[in-house]
Parts: C-alpha cells; sequence; structure tokens
C-alpha cells in the first residue's frame, strides 16, 4: 500500500494547530499556537478573540508545519479538519481554509469529529489497541464514558449532566486564586496537600448509569473558603486542591470501572485535555493493574488539543473512503458518529 501524508487542522477552541501526519502514526510536524496568554487577561476563552487570532494564525502554521515537516503542499495526500463540536467562529476558521486548500490542490477533504479524534489519539499511540474499548473522555466542554468499537462507531454510555471535568477545574482553580488555565495549576497545587483534609461530595456516585454531576463540587469548595475567610483563617489552597482532586477521580474510576465491567471490556483509555492529570493518570493505572487489564494513556502532547490527533483520524477515514463535501457544516454541538 502506498503511503499517505495526511495535513490535520484543529482550531475548535484557543489553539490553532497544523500537523503533518504520514500513514497515521508518524507524527512529521506538530504545531501548536496557543492563545492561553491572550485569554488569560479575561480569566477565560472569549469566542471572538478566539476566531480572530485563529485568522492571524492559521496561513504562517500551515507554511511553518510543511517547514518543519520537510515537505511541501505537492506531497500532501488529504487534508482533515475539525468541522464539529467547538466554537463556531473557530471552527469556521480553520474549516474554511482547510476546505480552500484541498480544493485549490484538487485533493480530499475529510471533516473530523474533534472528540472522536481525541479518543484516536489512543489508536495512533497504541495502533495494537483491541477493539472495542472503553475510553474515558475528560476534557474542558466533555465528560464521558465511550465504546470505542472503530474510526466511525462510538457507543456513548453516560455523560456528565451539568459541568464537565475540566470545567469543574478551571472553576474551582480560580476560587483558589489559581492563574488560568486553572486546571494544571490545580493538578500540580493537588500534590502538595492532604486529600483526605476535607469530605468533598461524590455525586451520583452509587447511582446507577454512567452520568457524572460535578458543579456540586466547586459549590462546596467555595462554602470552605468563604468559612475559612468568615474565621479569619488563610485558605488551605493545596488540601483543598487535594481533596477536590480525590472526590473527582474516585468518580471518574468507579463509574469507569463499572462500565467496563458491565460492557465486558478489558481494555481501558483516556482522553482529552483532562487526561493530562497525574491524579487521574496515577489512579486509573492502579485500578487496571488490580485487575489486570490494559490501560491506554496517550502521550501528553496528543491529550491536549492539536492537529495531530486530527490527521490521524483522518488517516484512518481516509483508509476508509471518506471523502466529505465541501460544503460540510460546521457545528458547535454534534454527536459522536455512531455507523458502523
Ligand atoms: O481537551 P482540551 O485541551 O480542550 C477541550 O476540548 O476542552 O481540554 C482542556 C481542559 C481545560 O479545562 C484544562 O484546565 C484541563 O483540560 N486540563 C487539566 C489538566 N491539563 C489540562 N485538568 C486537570 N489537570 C490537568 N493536568
Ligand atoms: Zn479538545
Amino acid at each position: 500500500m502506498s503511503s499517505t501524508l495526511v495535513l490535520g487542522v484543529e482550531t475548535s477552541c484557543d489553539e490553532t494547530s497544523v500537523a503533518l501526519v504520514r500513514d497515521g502514526r508518524e507524527i512529521l510536524a506538530n504545531i501548536i499556537s496557543s492563545q492561553i496568554e491572550i485569554h488569560r487577561r479575561f480569566g477565560g476563552v472569549v469566542p471572538e478573540v478566539a476566531s480572530r487570532q485563529h485568522v492571524l494564525a492559521i496561513n504562517p502554521l500551515f507554511e511553518e508545519a510543511l517547514g518543519a515537516a520537510g515537505v511541501g503542499w505537492a506531497d500532501v495526500t488529504a487534508i482533515a479538519a475539525t468541522h464539529a463540536p467547538g466554537l463556531m467562529g473557530a471552527l469556521l476558521v480553520g474549516l474554511v481554509a482547510a476546505k480552500a486548500a484541498a480544493w485549490s490542490l484538487d485533493i480530499p477533504f475529510i471533516g473530523v469529529h474533534h472528540l472522536a479524534a481525541h479518543i484516536w489519539a489512543n489508536v495512533m499511540a497504541n495502533p495494537d489497541l483491541d477493539r472495542p474499548f472503553l475510553c474515558l473522555l475528560v476534557s474542558g466542554g466533555h465528560t464521558s464514558l465511550v465504546k470505542v468499537e472503530g474510526p466511525r462507531h462510538f457507543t456513548l454510555l453516560g455523560e456528565t449532566i451539568d459541568d464537565a471535568v475540566g470545567e469543574a477545574y478551571d472553576k474551582t482553580a480560580r476560587l483558589l486564586g489559581l492563574p488560568y488555565p486553572g486546571g494544571p495549576e490545580l493538578d500540580r497545587l493537588a500534590a502538595e496537600g492532604n486529600p483526605k483534609a476535607y469530605k468533598l461530595p461524590r455525586a451520583m456516585l452509587n447511582e446507577p448509569g454512567y452520568q457524572f454531576s460535578l458543579s456540586g463540587l466547586k459549590t462546596a469548595v467555595r462554602r470552605l473558603i468563604e468559612k475559612s475567610a468568615a474565621a479569619g483563617i488563610p485558605v488551605p489552597a493545596a488540601d483543598l486542591a487535594a481533596s477536590f482532586q480525590a472526590a473527582v477521580v474516585d468518580v471518574l474510576v468507579a463509574k469507569a470501572t463499572r462500565a467496563a465491567e458491565a460492557e465486558g471490556l478489558t481494555t481501558l483509555a483516556l482522553a482529552g485535555g483532562v487526561a493530562a492529570n497525574r491524579g487521574l493518570r496515577e489512579a486509573l493505572t492502579r485500578r487496571c493493574a488490580e485487575r489486570g487489564w490494559r490501560l491506554s494513556l496517550p502521550p501528553l502532547a496528543l491529550c491536549t488539543d492539536n492537529a495531530a490527533m486530527i490527521a490521524g483520524l483522518g488517516h484512518e477515514l481516509y483508509l476508509e473512503g471518506v471523502r466529505s463535501p465541501l460544503d460540510l457544516p460546521a457545528a458547535s454541538r454534534l454527536a459522536l458518529p455512531r455507523e458502523q
């Protein structure tokens, strides 16, 4: 089979990214232009600002990625871009740029589901991963348990009914006065605290099904902060961070275990930005070792938003004969594909 070179484009939130991936695995370039510094002063991503930054970044990034990979436009087999879900204006920038490049080069264009690509980062990192496998998808916008059978066959088993895990981390980090983005900061601080210092709620832990509820946690942390402020005691930030992380990790690991057992799955995978969380990685590693299950943890560079995962899944879809129309719309929300 001849080799393929897929150019991936990702602009669904606040990272502009262009990647070149050979044969779905070999990452020749994965350039990420982060807008974190720009959004920091607002304490979160401002959609209109994100769109404008993508417009400024995208064309230079194409050239930078091709240069870093040591290839030219003529070497590219197909172009894959995120078309959903995400911020509408942000998505449109990468999607339109990718379609225009594919059209002018007369090569296939493939629209990619952002969450499917997060999940697929596991297959990129571990091509021999048994399918079906259970994926715990934890990002800034999503918290889901997904049974993965193929690049277009995902079954959603359960998801959060309120905040996503990343969102819960970011909001709680803000309460603790940590800089944006709070998730990684809270993770670092948690390592210095006592996870048993406070008993925080583990919502829906014992309820049947695989739904999560995470919004009550930040409220519980806020009350504790208010209490120590009222008593004139300094906020025990490290202990609160560690207790928060313990509560989140307990629920995620317990529900993932239950889902794996009920579905008879012995291969687990972690995906999304919060997959970088040290506490979660350690707890899942322990749980899988106890049960004799295989665990896939993608490298950190493939956990947070990046275009290599888009090119990786794009390659798989390309091999399956998927060709998206040039009028494929962007969508801020879209369920994971379920075709067989
Ligand atoms: O997947 P991602 O890069 O973007 C979305 O598609 O949402 O995830 C970003 C989220 C943010 O909420 C960020 O705070 C969180 O992932 N995050 C973390 C860690 N690293 C990133 N949360 C907890 N611990 C971390 N180490
Ligand atoms: Zn993401």
